[in-house]
């Protein structure tokens, strides 16, 4: 089989100038330009690329953006400080503080701080819980970004089996639970599954959402699947720093109906929907 390879740049790039457009609408009719702030604390280099890709979109779409910096051995008091300082800011609609944060400060406390209608990044409980009922505005970007390519590469999921390798509260279980309200049949795989290759054998849609380079080989993927590779690893090959997924790719590839490449798949998806749900956040605010 030859497998389609899943562009979420182009796609991305696609949705970020469609929103742009809706931007320039709603100024023109007398709206706040929408705002954007992006909080990020320490320097670990790949959270500052991320940030950087998130206020480029964000600028790319016409959106106001902010940074604030803090340093790594910042205090729990001076992030709450900053964060409840963004949340009573009529120009700011969206507010994400980059994980993980460094170890001494809570990123339970810091999620619980961000006001539920600028939660862009849908982790705030209440967000968890309305996305639980089906009845979330904001929801995680990278499940959001992951559902858009499988329903523009499958349209209708409905019944499909979908299996999710990951429980993490940002991707994993809001992933498996969007997928439910698609009304497919999911089934979550995490550490703990027996035979986790035999569960994801019988996948139409399999997401690996899990952080281990390479884990999902061909035994794991059913002929004809469509697959998802939420993995960003960084591993040492041949003396060369190099990024792969949670799929050997290049094991897999020619078995699926399609697939996302890492990097170029997912990731871009994910900053087109942080970008999505700021423009929610905006429109919801009504200023
Ligand atoms: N770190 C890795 N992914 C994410 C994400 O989606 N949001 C935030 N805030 N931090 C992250």
């Amino acid at each position: 089989m030859s497998a389609k390879i899943i562009d979420g740049r182009h796609i991305s790039e696609q949705l970020i100038e469609e929103m742009a457009q809706e931007v320039k609408e709603r100024m023109a009719q007398g709206y706040k330009q929408p705002g954007l702030a992006v909080v990020l604390v320490g320097d670990d280099p790949a959270s500052a690329i991320y940030v950087r890709n998130k206020i480029r979109s964000a600028e790319k779409a016409g959106m106001l953006s902010i940074v604030k910096r803090l340093d790594e051995s910042c205090s729990q008091q001076a992030l709450d400080d900053v964060v409840s300082e963004l949340n009573e800011r009529d120009d700011v609609h969206g507010i994400l503080v980059q994980l993980p944060l460094p170890k001494h400060l809570s990123e339970e406390r810091i999620i619980n701080l961000i006001k539920p209608s600028k939660d862009v990044d849908g982790f705030h409980p209440m967000n968890a819980g309305l996305l639980s009922l089906g009845q979330a505005t904001l929801i995680p970007c990278t499940p959001l970004g992951c559902l858009e390519l499988l329903k523009r590469e499958m349209g209708d999921i409905s019944g499909k089996h979908a299996v999710v390798i990951g429980r993490s509260n940002i991707v994993g279980k809001p992933m498996a639970r969007l997928l439910l309200l698609a009304n497919c049949t999911v089934t979550v795989v995490h550490s703990k599954s027996v035979d986790p290759a035999k569960l994801c054998q019988q996948a139409d849609i399999l997401v690996a959402a899990v952080g281990v380079p390479e884990l999902v080989t061909r035994d794991w993927v059913k002929s004809g699947a469509v697959v998802i590779d939420v993995g960003i690893n960084a591993i040492e090959q041949e003396g060369k720093r190099k990024l792969v997924g949670d799929v050997n790719f290049n094991d897999v590839v020619d078995k699926c109906q399609a697939i996302t490449p890492v990097p170029g798949g997912v990731g871009p998806m994910t900053i087109a929907c942080l970008i999505k749900n700021t423009l929610i956040a905006a429109t919801l605010s009504d200023n």
